[in-house]
């Protein structure tokens, strides 16, 4: 997107009841243009413009001195990670973060647009904080992330939460300085959301969530399109950040103690296939990174189509590559796999996941599944159920399907009723509860190493942390392991956690 583009996007909108847009022009230059899932389908044939240095601009330094910011986030950890770089932008700007909205000033909700209950939270929360605005006019509500690419969320609120001060898409997190700036000048709905963008903006700052484990985005977007998806609009176009700049990182990350890092991307396995000048994709950049001093390295989310024998030979590796994949697969049938524009069979899925387990036989498979696909039989559902079964996944997500408006699913007739969806679910769940309570048995008195994240969220005097495989593990020991790696005896096993004892010997592990 040129800067002319870039400007035709960039907008204040007036609510229908008050001044005209025109009385705003003195901060922006154009009328509104809303976001588009039609634009954002068009996927440009320009190059990915990398933006080194990300600066926030001199007049807006101290934009924060004596307010708080508040975010709430949903959804995936992509949107974790937004809040993290948006948290420092904040940060920068002087304001102070606070863990609650009654002295905040200013409350973003970062929002996830996956599915319909996602979003009528949103809509829940912006009704609540209507009566916060009549008692605190001076503070500002802003809607950013997934919802916010949406033109259908737009209007809603342009229409119906009239009190939201600000909504940004996701593409326009870095702008973040300005977008605040216009609001506290205009005291209107100021509405920033590109449609589509190509950019990869580097330096950005961040404040992360704790200092054991840290996500690190390696690309942005997604070019799937499976149907039923609205993450290829909210998102654009796949765009991948430098190895370079994230090998850089990384190092960085272990030079600060941090234990874990987690690749984020809506589709990591199509890393580097943006690239021009190289060929380079997921299975190089693990290569390099197994190399920096950093105990664990995890990647997601992936996609089968693109998880290639290179990566599976570097994982092989070891090391700090962690040998828990998570490997959505969505169905077990090839028929509706087809429709859903997966790109992959189910016997495809198999191989790989034979493949996978040959090459790294520890592996451990988790999932994510989707029931009551428009026109879902009985028997496709029954090939889910036969493919958990074969594969053997330690556990999954599991969603009954949710149309999203402008999605190509969306339109499609569907003959499933809504019971029917419901009991898919819960049989699903069922056996997903079962082999999941099976798998942790296995674990009965092993010793597994378990990065030690702090105290239990129930009870305070019991530790709790991750195995490699993303096991929970609460478990007696010293607050000093905190942020340490620790070897610690399984003594009891649950259906999604395992208790144990830590102890001191080196001996066996996962
Ligand atoms: N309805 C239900 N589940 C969905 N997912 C993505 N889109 C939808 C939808 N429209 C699920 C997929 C994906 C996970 C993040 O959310 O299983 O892998
Ligand atoms: Fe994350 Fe997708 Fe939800 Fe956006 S829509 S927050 S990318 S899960």
């Amino acid at each position: 997107m040129n800067e002319e583009q870039r400007k035709q996007q960039q907008t204040a909108v007036k609510s229908p009841d008050k001044k005209s847009v025109k009385d705003y022009s003195k901060y922006f230059d154009t009328t509104y243009v809303p976001p588009s899932l039609k634009e954002a389908k068009k996927r440009g044939k320009e190059e990915v413009a990398y933006q080194e240095n990300f600066q926030i601009s001199e007049q807006y330094r101290g934009l924060g001195t004596g307010k708080k910011f508040y975010i709430r986030t949903y959804g995936c950890q992509m949107n974790e990670h937004d809040t993290e770089v948006m948290a420092g932008i904040f940060t920068a700007l002087g304001f102070e973060h606070t863990d609650s909205v009654d002295d905040a000033n200013v409350i973003l909700l970062n929002t996830c647009a996956i599915r319909e209950n996602a979003e009528n939270k949103v809509f829940g929360e912006l009704g609540h904080f209507k009566a916060l605005k009549r008692e605190r006019p001076d503070l500002l509500l802003g809607v950013c992330g997934c919802m916010s690419q949406e033109e259908s969320v737009v209007s809603k609120i342009l229409k119906t939460y009239q009190h939201v001060d600000m909504i940004f898409g996701t593409h326009n997190i870095h702008r973040l300085p300005e977008i605040l700036d216009n609001a506290y000048k205009s005291k209107e709905m100021v509405v920033e959301v590109w449609s589509k963008e190509g950019d990869v903006i580097e330096n950005l700052p961040r404040k992360r969530k704790g200092n054991i484990k840290a996500w690190v985005n390696i690309m942005y977007g997604c070019d799937k399109f499976c149907t039923y998806c609205i993450v290829p609009y909210t998102r654009g176009k796949e765009r991948s950040r430098r190895p370079e700049d994230i090998i850089q990182e990384v190092r960085h990350l272990a030079a600060q103690g941090y234990k874990e890092v987690t690749l984020l991307g809506q589709n990591v396995n199509a890393y580097g296939k943006d690239f021009k000048d190289m060929e380079y994709g997921l299975g190089h950049l693990m290569d390099e990174l197994r190399k920096i001093d950093i105990p664990r390295i995890r990647f997601t989310t992936s996609h089968p189509r693109d998880f290639d024998d290179h990566l599976i030979d570097v994982l092989a590796k070891g090391g700090n590559l962690l040998d828990h994949i998570h490997l959505p697969v969505q169905s077990g049938s090839s028929e509706c796999l087809k429709i859903m524009a997966r790109k992959y069979t189910r016997e495809h899925y198999l191989e790989l996941v034979r493949k996978i387990k040959e090459a790294i036989p520890n592996a451990s498979l988790t999932t994510d599944i989707i029931v009551g696909f428009p026109n879902e039989t009985d028997e496709q559902f029954e090939e889910t159920i036969s493919l958990y079964k074969e594969v053997g996944f330690d556990s999954a997500y599991t969603f009954i399907y949710s149309p999203r408006e402008g999605t190509p699913a969306a339109k499609m007739k569907d003959n499933v009723p809504m019971n029917v969806k419901k009991q898919r679910l819960q049989r699903l769940n069922a056996l997903v509860n079962e082999t999941s309570a099976q798998k942790m048995k296995e674990y009965d008195g092993k010793i597994v190493n378990v990065l030690v994240e702090g105290e239990s969220k129930n009870n305070p005097d019991v530790l709790a942390g991750y195995t490699e495989k993303n096991k929970l593990v609460n478990f007696k020991g010293p607050k000093t392991s905190i942020g340490q790696i620790v070897k610690v005896k399984i003594t009891e096993t649950k259906t999604w956690s395992l208790n144990g004892e830590m102890i001191e010997e080196e001996i066996g592990v996962e």
